[in-house]
């Protein structure tokens, strides 16, 4: 295992994501949540993954309290966010105990707002986040889904630099490369990647003929796994299936070290077996040839993939 060492702290390049975690809409079932999930923690941290992210979002806190439960008191760096649909200081606070409780844990590593909301003064938010950092309840404030000048603007509300911006960052998303990933940089920051196997569409193991289940990815409104987008990302997946074959690594695990090759960028997959977190924590080793990475940057932007409003409404028509 890689780690990255930024503002004082050192966590794997590979994380966990506990979405997955009791969530219905990913489809994976009670045992899954009573059990796999509690062996997908086991295995992690075997495999020297020190960085779980969760949510007070994910299964409406069951996702926190399996992760709590599986962890059992051992020290890790454990992130978790509020969802923000009322960003008001007392309820940031509150919620931000709950969680603790949820996690059994003292304190949490890092607190992040899950989202911006536009509808309330971003002055509010932070100052809930600030009471949650004075408190004691978490080390570290983060923000999620913000842009660099709310990512900016959100350092200025908090008084100090929040440590990461968690945002979308895969292969056929790479948004963040412009200009989160170079403030990340240069500023000391960490930008934490997810949905970096674009949620399985990189594996390689679905085709137009074989589509993910669960609502999750069913969704018309996350048209990602369309079948059409499905066929338009085959050129990627070979390529994907090619470069792993001269490294002995699987499509999922090049993909993975795609988004490792940029600078102070974390990856936090998730997973649906143990046997997926070994894959993924061994892509933390896998260093790609530069011409390899440009070659990949090239076939990805070369793509016509359907998303948001657009390939949502496409999907509907469908
Ligand atoms: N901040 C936010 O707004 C936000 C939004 C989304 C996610 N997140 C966080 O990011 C984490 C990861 O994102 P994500 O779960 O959306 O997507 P992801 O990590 O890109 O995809 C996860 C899915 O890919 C498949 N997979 C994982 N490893 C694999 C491997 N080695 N080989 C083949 N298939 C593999 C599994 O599904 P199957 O086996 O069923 O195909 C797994 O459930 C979440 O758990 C959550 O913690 C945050």
């Amino acid at each position: 295992m890689r780690y990255l060492e930024t503002a004082g702290e050192k966590i794997s390049k590979i994380g966990l994501g506990t979405w997955q975690f009791g969530s219905r809409e990913w489809g994976y079932g009670e045992d899954y949540a009573n059990r796999e999930a509690h062996a997908i923690v086991e295995r992690a941290l075997e495999m020297g993954i020190n960085f779980f992210d969760t949510a007070e979002a994910y299964a409406r806190g069951r996702s926190e309290e399996i992760l709590g439960r599986a962890l059992d008191g051992r020290r890790v760096f454990v992130a978790t966010k509020f969802l923000p649909i009322v960003p008001l200081p007392a309820r940031i606070e509150r919620k931000a105990q709950e969680s603790r409780r949820r996690l059994q844990v003292e304190q949490i590593d890092l607190y992040q707002m899950h989202w911006p909301n536009p509808a309330f003064p971003a002055r509010l938010g932070m100052e809930g986040m600030r009471r949650v950092r004075t408190a004691g309840i978490t080390r570290h404030v983060g923000v999620s889904n913000y842009s660099l000048r709310r990512w900016k603007q959100a350092d200025e509300l908090l008084g100090s630099p929040t440590l990461s911006n968690q945002v979308l960052f895969n292969l056929v998303r790479r948004q963040p490369v412009r200009k989160l990933i170079p403030f990340a940089a240069s500023n000391d920051r960490i930008i934490i990647a997810y949905s970096p196997l674009a949620q399985g569409l990189l594996s390689g193991k679905y085709s137009p003929d074989n589509q993910p289940q669960g609502m999750r990815r069913r969704n018309p409104l996350n048209p990602l796994a369309s079948s059409t987008n499905l066929a338009r990302a085959m050129p990627l997946i070979e390529a994907l299936r090619r470069i792993g074959s001269t490294h002995g690594a699987t499509p999922a695990q090049v993909a993975l070290s795609w988004v490792l090759s940029h600078p102070n960028t974390v990856a936090i997959p998730g997973a649906s077996s143990a046997a997926q977190v070994t894959q993924n924590a061994e892509a933390a080793d896998l260093t790609l040839a530069e011409d390899e990475i440009i070659r990949l940057s090239d076939i990805a932007g070369s793509l016509d993939l359907k998303g948001g409003i657009r390939g949502a409404a496409e999907a509907m028509r469908r």
